[in-house]
């Protein structure tokens, strides 16, 4: 008896322990195979690819590379290879660029492997140089480039500031059907986005979600 009771408790715990696993599996699908999981971004990036298809965009640039590629959607997001391959889908190119020899490695491998080469280009740089030069219009900004900490305030602050500075040099490229998302806001000290978000709501921007990231178009 005992051990019947033993056994239904086990295989209870097994069905429990499988269904909060896919419950909390946050896939893109159908857009990105299922087992990639995107986790507190989905929300997000589903609404931008949304967006994106809406307003025809032909142009993308992120700042911050997918340096893993797709092995780490849940930690890093993996915007590159998820955006790089919604304009290749759409006739749109994306451009990322990366202060680090290895991030732009990590990204051109699976951009390589997933065939994206003629659609996106990573570039090594640091983001306000390559921004400052930046001659196209732009329809999608992604802000997602110096890391944040969660318990540092300095490097806080310089992360929010360098988003600001991005955001400034990009300004006069954006247009009003332009949409913005900024990576990694939902965190102690407001993230990465606290200081540009404060700065785009004072111009003519408002908060379409504000989530882990904060996605923004114009009123
Ligand atoms: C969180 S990762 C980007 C993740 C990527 N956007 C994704 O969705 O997978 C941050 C990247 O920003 C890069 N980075 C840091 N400071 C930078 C700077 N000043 N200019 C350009 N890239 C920078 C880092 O090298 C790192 O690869």
């Amino acid at each position: 008896m005992i051990f019947k009771i033993l056994v239904i408790v086990l295989l209870l715990a097994i069905v429990i322990h499988f269904s909060l696993k896919f419950i909390k599996h946050k896939s893109l699908y159908p857009f990105m195979p299922f087992k990639y999981n995107f986790r507190r971004r989905r929300v997000t990036f589903a609404k931008t690819l949304k967006l994106l298809d809406e307003r025809k965009a032909k142009m993308i640039v992120e700042t911050g590379t997918s340096r893993e590629g797709l092995k780490n959607t849940k930690g890093d997001g993996g915007a590159t290879i998820v955006f790089g391959k919604w304009a290749q889908q759409n006739n749109a190119k994306m451009h990322s660029v990366d202060i680090s020899e290895d991030s732009v490695k990590g990204a051109q491998d699976e951009i390589n492997v997933q065939g994206l080469n003629q659609t996106v280009t990573v570039h090594l740089n640091d983001s306000l140089e390559f921004l400052k030069n930046f001659e196209d219009t732009v329809d999608f900004l992604y802000l997602d480039s110096y890391d944040y900490s969660k318990t540092d305030t300095d490097i806080q602050i310089k992360s929010q500031e360098h988003h600001l500075k991005e955001f400034k040099l990009i300004e006069n490229k954006l247009h009003d059907n332009s949409v913005v998302l900024i990576d990694d806001c939902g965190l102690p000290g407001g993230g990465k986005g606290k200081t540009v978000v404060e700065y785009m709501l004072k111009k003519d921007w408002k908060v379409l979600i504000d989530a882990y990231q904060i996605l923004l178009v114009k009123n």
